[in-house]
């Protein structure tokens, strides 16, 4: 229904008004144009790594979708390979021009071990959920076939991300320091509720946004918590950018909080708050993952993470996340197409052209336009589908 209004909507502009679909929108007194800031685009970077998810079930609630795992690939992508987040500004100013791009991007790998084609995640029935934390002559059940779990895929050029239901264990996630590795253990465990922001992790706060893999990545790539651990300041994450801190925060706590005679950081990725209010990974933090991958990782970010293809629009998904319109791959990779936003009345209001873009937030929040129904056209030059958006007050 809202293809063909929205087709219609198109059409009868391009009919009256000839040679000015292009032109730019005057902003009138209630509104102001949409400028580039108003939206970001994540593109490839340098590092690229793939990820496994070996997704242990007993039940079909466990028995996570693609598309939830689709979900936290978003999410990693947004923190990990982003300038820019919409929510930056809830970043105190202290701290806000600390934060810092990780330049590393994340797919799901597209072929296994030996060479046949994947999509990057596999789901292994169990029927014994005791394996979640176990341990058996020293080693990890979950990571080998013989203790009834599954081998890793080589750690070297595989992240493995094991999930499952772990009720029965002490944290929701765990995550292999780079110099506690081995070619047998290695990679991330997390609980299957904690897994990106819809499915099972829909309502699971405060751990419902995808963070906390954001958090275990942190670790995975060298990353202590700002205490270091530590109680009384006697700890230190060896980063010079974090402020020390005597504790580690929970929940959401209000700026500012002072610990060992400092300004704390509680809002970075490595601290224990809720996924709402972790928001930066900084300059410090960056550097150290860099060197850490290049000391005891060096081959993790030399993948190819695979392309989508131009032709394949229908693996885009719009969706609003709060008051920010996303557009997402469905399956594993990247697209190229133009976006055009057009209002009720068949306006242009904004258009921008992209190639091989991760994921595409256009914030709402950010636009200023008034609320209401909005068109947002995807096209390339096979495809054209067409959205409807509505802005709430
Ligand atoms: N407890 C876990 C750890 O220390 C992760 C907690 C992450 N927090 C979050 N809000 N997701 O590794
Ligand atoms: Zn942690
Ligand atoms: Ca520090």
């Amino acid at each position: 229904m809202s293809k063909w209004i929205c087709f219609f909507l198109v059409f009868v502009e391009i009919q009256s008004l000839p040679g000015q679909r292009c032109a730019p929108y005057k902003p009138g007194p209630t509104y102001r144009s949409i400028s580039t800031q108003d939206f970001k685009i994540q593109f490839r970077q340098k590092l690229q790594c793939r990820l496994i998810f070996h997704i242990f079930y007993s039940s079909a609630e466990e028995k996570l979708s693609a598309m939830q795992v689709y979900s936290q690939m978003e999410v990693l992508n947004r923190y990990f390979n982003n300038a820019v987040n919409a929510e930056d500004y809830n970043i105190p100013e202290a701290f806000r021009n600390l934060k810092a791009n990780p330049n590393i991007e994340f797919c799901l790998a597209d072929k296994d071990p030996v060479g046949n084609a994947s999509i990057g995640i596999e789901w292994i029935s169990i029927s014994d959920l005791s394996i979640a934390c176990k341990t058996e002559f020293g080693k990890r059940s979950l990571m080998h076939k013989n203790l009834g779990g599954v081998d890793l895929w080589d750690p070297k050029t595989y992240i493995n991300i094991f999930v499952i239901n772990r009720s029965q264990c002490p944290v929701l996630g765990e995550a292999i320091y780079p110099w506690d590795a081995s070619s047998d253990e290695d990679g991330i465990i997390l609980d299957y509720r904690s897994i990106g922001s819809i499915g099972t992790a829909h309502g699971n706060k405060p751990f419902h946004q995808g963070k906390t893999l954001v958090h275990e990545m942190g670790h995975f790539f060298g990353l202590f918590h700002l205490s270091g651990d530590q109680a009384n300041c006697a700890g230190d994450d060896i980063v010079a950018d974090t402020p020390l801190q005597g504790l580690e925060y929970f929940g959401c706590p209000k700026f500012p909080q002072v610990s060992c005679g400092q300004n704390s950081q509680f809002m970075n990725f490595m601290s224990l708050v809720d996924d709402a209010c972790m928001h930066l990974f900084t300059i410090g933090q960056v550097n150290r993952m860099q060197e850490q991958i290049q000391l005891y990782r060096p081959e993790i970010g030399k993948m190819n993470c695979t392309m989508r293809l131009q032709d394949d629009l229908k693996q885009v998904i719009v969706r609003q996340n709060q008051l920010d319109w996303q557009l997402l791959s469905k399956s594993r990779g990247y697209f190229s197409c133009n976006l055009e936003l057009y209002d009720m009345n068949g306006r242009l209001r904004w258009k921008q052209q992209f190639e091989e873009a991760v994921s595409v937030t256009i914030s709402a929040e950010l636009l200023d336009v008034n609320p209401g129904v909005y068109f947002l056209l995807v096209s390339n030059k096979e495809e054209k589908l067409c959205y409807k958006l509505i802005l709430v007050q």
